[in-house]
């Protein structure tokens, strides 16, 4: 058996498509200088970052004229500058989902620290945020409504364009993190209705290092670094060409080839849950009713425990994950299964496998035959070991 390792862990990150390395390469020659310099060096520079910026503005349907496309190091910072710029000073009211990445958890604690009131959006049971709970839940303090677009661990896709529809008549910008759907569905900022949105070009194919926060014309925002005077003073520090241009060039491909790409995608990963359902029926597929990012898949092996399974499938050659990146490592339960009321045994057994632009149908057929292979044996050793545990003691003999 071919050990080589299958990546089924696209939403940690996806590999560099080829031809944006290419394009990076080129700007890399073209652009090296700074585009805050003023020579004629600099000046090229800024004019391909500019180009860059604009198009992928285009690309996520920001407005040219009034929308403002902020660089930064990827979702975590754009997810921080959001909550923190968007909600100023305290005291004050935040209000996130219950299944929103460690990077906006983390930020929304940090402000309950400054004096903030935090309140969290509940879910279903199919991981799909709550609409009707939110005007409760607005006060006139309310600051900053946080809702992702996309699950990153169970691929449900959230109500956002209702979530702003309740958030517009209060006045309340909201902010939503698109990472994992950033160019793998059309995302239109205008028509979303949001205040805010994250992106990141290393979950589409793209550089690792930049991300962007797009932002409404108008929309007040606080700097959270200081000491320059680059993208208004936003988010100082020296834009980085290449990567921009990379995360363009990634963008366009995907908008170039989407219906191809997630035509393939979805069918490759609904193949690997029917293969997964059909050698295993008792496999709980996660968020199965809600709309989905077609390429991923968040399942539970009951009765088995998903670390042990991640270690096992990764020896066996599947790359896969328990959750976010960003919180794998932790052996906290996932708080995005808990909300949606998973019970333990669901929470603990759970595992997610993402695909992306290069998965082929063979890897996943081989990636099927590998998990069905570990979970059984994971299975068969959890039962000689309990059955030698339940094993009848020799009676003991009398004397
Ligand atoms: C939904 C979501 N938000 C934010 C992030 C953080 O992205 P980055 O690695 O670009 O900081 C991730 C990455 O796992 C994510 O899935």
């Amino acid at each position: 058996m071919s050990t080589q390792a299958i990546y089924l862990d696209h939403n940690a990150t996806t590999p560099l498509d080829p031809r944006v390395a290419q394009a990076m390469q080129r700007s890399a020659g073209e652009a090296f200088a700074n585009p805050a310099s003023q020579h004629g060096p600099g000046q090229q520079a800024r004019r391909i970052l500019e180009a860059a910026r604009q198009r992928i503005g285009q690309l996520l349907g920001a407005s040219a004229a009034a929308d403002q496309v902020i660089f930064t190091s990827g979702a975590t910072e754009a997810n921080n500058l959001a909550l923190r710029g968007l909600a100023g000073q305290p005291p004050g009211h935040v209000i996130i989902s219950a299944i929103e990445h460690p990077s906006v958890v983390g930020t929304a604690e940090y402000l309950q620290t400054l004096g903030f009131e935090i309140c969290r959006l509940p879910v279903d049971t199919d991981g799909v945020v709550q609409v009707d709970a939110l005007p409760a839940l607005l006060t006139p303090d309310t600051r900053v409504v946080s809702v992702m677009l996309g699950n990153n661990e169970t691929g449900a896709l959230q109500p956002v364009d209702r979530i702003a529809a309740c958030c517009a008549p209060a006045g309340v910008p909201l902010h939503t993190d698109a990472a994992q759907v950033a160019a793998k569905l059309p995302v239109n900022f205008q028509s979303l209705g949001a205040a805010a949105l994250t992106v990141t070009a290393h979950k589409f194919h793209g550089p690792r290092g930049i991300g962007a926060l797009i932002l409404r014309g108008g929309v007040p925002l606080r700097p959270i670094l200081f000491g320059g005077f680059q993208q208004g003073g936003l988010r100082p520090g020296s834009e980085p060409v290449e990567l921009a241009v990379g995360m363009c060039t990634a963008l366009e491909l995907w908008d170039a080839e989407r219906s191809e790409r997630n035509g393939r995608i979805a069918a490759l990963r609904d193949g690997l849950e029917r293969k997964l359902l059909t050698g295993c029926p008792d496999t709980v597929v996660h968020a199965a009713r809600a709309a989905r990012l077609p390429h991923t898949s968040c399942l539970s092996f009951t009765g088995l425990d998903r670390q042990a399974l991640l270690m096992a499938l990764d020896q066996a050659g599947v790359a896969c994950s328990t959750g976010s990146a960003c919180a794998s490592g932790s052996s906290e339960p996932s708080p995005v299964l808990l909300a949606m009321g998973c019970d333990e045994s669901l929470v603990g057994s759970a595992l997610r496998f993402s695909l992306g632009a290069t998965t082929t149908a063979a890897e996943v057929d081989e990636a099927a035959r590998r998990i069905l292979h570990v979970v059984n044996r994971l299975r068969d050793r959890n039962k000689s070991a309990n059955q030698s545990r339940l094993a009848p003691l020799e009676p003991s003999k009398t004397l």
